[in-house]
This record gives C-alpha cells, structure tokens and sequence, in this order.
C-alpha cells in the first residue's frame, strides 16, 4: 500500500477521536456493553488489558468494580480527556487505572492478562492484514496462559456497504458540545469493496452559517464473520464462543454486532 494511502488511513483512524466531548455525548446510550464487559472482567479477576481504552467509557465503569485495568490507545486527545476524568474519580478507582499512549500493533506492556479486550470497532481501525496480524500478535504476548481475547464488532451490512458518496445521509439536528452551537448533521458513505473499507464523511454545518462546516474523515474495515474467524485461527487463537449480542445470544443473520471469546491455542 502507498504511503499516501497510509497517511489517510492513520488521519481517518485519529479524526473521530480528536473530540472527546462529542464522542462521549454521541455514544451516551451506549450501556449494554459496558455493562457486558464489567461481567466480563470482574469474572476473571483482572487485571484487564483493554485496546482502543478512549476515554474510558468502558474502562472507568470496569474500576469502578475493583478491577485493575491497562488501556491502551493512540489518540492524544483521548487520552488526555481518560486523565482527566480519572482525575475526578476517589482514589481508590484512580489508582486501578493506567493509560498507556500507543499504537495498538506495537506496544510491549512485559506483562500478562487473564483477560484481554478489544471494545467497541476498536478493531475496525485495523485495516490491513498486516495490521490484523501485528495486532493479534500482541495480543498473543499479553494472554496469560488461559487467558482469554473478547473483541465485539459490528457485522458489515450489505445495505449499507452498497450506499454511494453522491447521496447524503441526513442525522437529526443537535447542539454541538464543543461548537456550542446547533449544527445539521451529514454523513456521507464510500465503501471500497477491495480494500473492504467503508469511508465515511462525517459532516458539521452550523445551522445559518454554511461556511463553518467542518468534515471527519473516518474509515472501518469490514470483516465478515468468516474471516474474522480465518484471521482468529491463523493467528494461534481458537474460539471459544460467538455471540450476536451482549447478553449472549446467538449470532444470526440479522445480528449488528459479534462478540468473540477466544484463547490462544496450546501448541
Ligand atoms: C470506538 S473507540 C472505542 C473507545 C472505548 N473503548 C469505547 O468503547 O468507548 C476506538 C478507539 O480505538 C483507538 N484506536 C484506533 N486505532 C488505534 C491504534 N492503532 N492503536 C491504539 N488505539 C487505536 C481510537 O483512538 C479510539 O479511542
């Protein structure tokens, strides 16, 4: 791959999170994964390696529980923002976190896991092959023996994959919380079906002001469910179980999301 496309996979795997704020109030209703993973980590005892942390939204509520978590993520600005919060949080939660600002592929932690997370698309960011393989590879190196891999993503829509960039997809109105400002909400699609890489052109216009619109470029691989499963198996995992929901259910035809329990395998 070009470098010139690297560079614009790397910008469309930082812009969306280059606001905190607006991630946060986006995500708002999000609770079922949070509270699927808490389970999740206080069964196995921690402490929990959590990629892609963000601003915690799912690791604050994990040390809220007693659970030691390590989250590792590359955008600076959050985590600066899961500081920050930590910040506000009693003591006790503060010191069962530690953020460590890196690159998913290649960070070295020289300690290991009952249980390794990769939580909401963090693993959409990964775009190659090369990519998955360094990714599961260090996931490999922080399993403790036994230790067990649980990733969610969602299942790729062929609706959705087949949305062209000339039509725009129009989200409703809302108060931007970092403008501070009412602003009409645009999304624009772009999927490359050989790459299997879905573009999307997040679009911000202030209401009455057309020339303060802003763009976010953001992009997800699309792995289907498959060749997830391919790339699991070929990476020294074997999987365990298959979800199509957070409560346990069944992946089916019609499920938006997957969850994968998975081990390395023994040699
Ligand atoms: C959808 S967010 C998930 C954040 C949080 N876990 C949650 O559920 O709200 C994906 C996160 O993965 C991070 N990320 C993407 N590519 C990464 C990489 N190569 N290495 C480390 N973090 C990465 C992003 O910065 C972002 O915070």
């Amino acid at each position: 791959m070009s470098k010139r496309r690297d560079r614009e996979l790397e910008a469309c795997s930082l812009a969306h999170y280059e606001d905190p704020a607006y991630y946060t109030a986006n995500y708002a209703d999000r609770i079922d994964d949070a509270a699927f993973y808490v389970t999740l980590a206080r069964a196995s005892g921690g402490p929990v390696l959590e990629y892609g942390v963000g601003n915690g939204r799912i690791a604050l509520p994990i040390a809220r529980h007693g659970i030691v978590v390590v989250g590792v993520d590359h955008s600076a600005p959050m985590v600066a923002d899961l500081r920050a919060r930590l910040a506000r949080e009693p003591a006790e939660v503060r010191a069962r976190v530690r953020v460590v600002r890196g690159d998913m592929r290649r960070v070295r932690l020289r300690r290991r896991f009952p249980l390794v997370v990769a939580t909401f698309n963090t693993v959409l960011h990964l775009y190659t092959r090369d990519d998955v393989e360094r990714f599961l590879a260090r996931v490999r190196g922080h399993l403790a023996p036994r230790g067990r891999f649980v990733v969610d993503l969602s299942v790729p829509v062929l609706e959705y994959l087949s949305r062209g960039p000339s039509r725009p997809y129009h989200a409703p109105r809302f108060r931007h919380p970092t403008a501070s400002v009412v602003v009409k909400n645009t999304e624009r699609f772009d999927y490359d079906p050989v790459r299997q890489i879905m573009f999307v052109s997040m679009e911000f216009e202030p209401m009455g002001d057309p020339a303060g619109k802003w763009v976010t470029p953001f992009a997800h691989r699309q792995f289907f469910p498959q060749e997830w499963e391919a790339l699991l198996h070929y990476n020294g995992f074997e999987v365990e179980r298959v979800d199509g929901d957070y409560s346990g259910g069944p992946l089916k035809a019609d499920s938006d999301v997957m969850v994968w329990h998975a081990r390395a395998r023994r040699p």
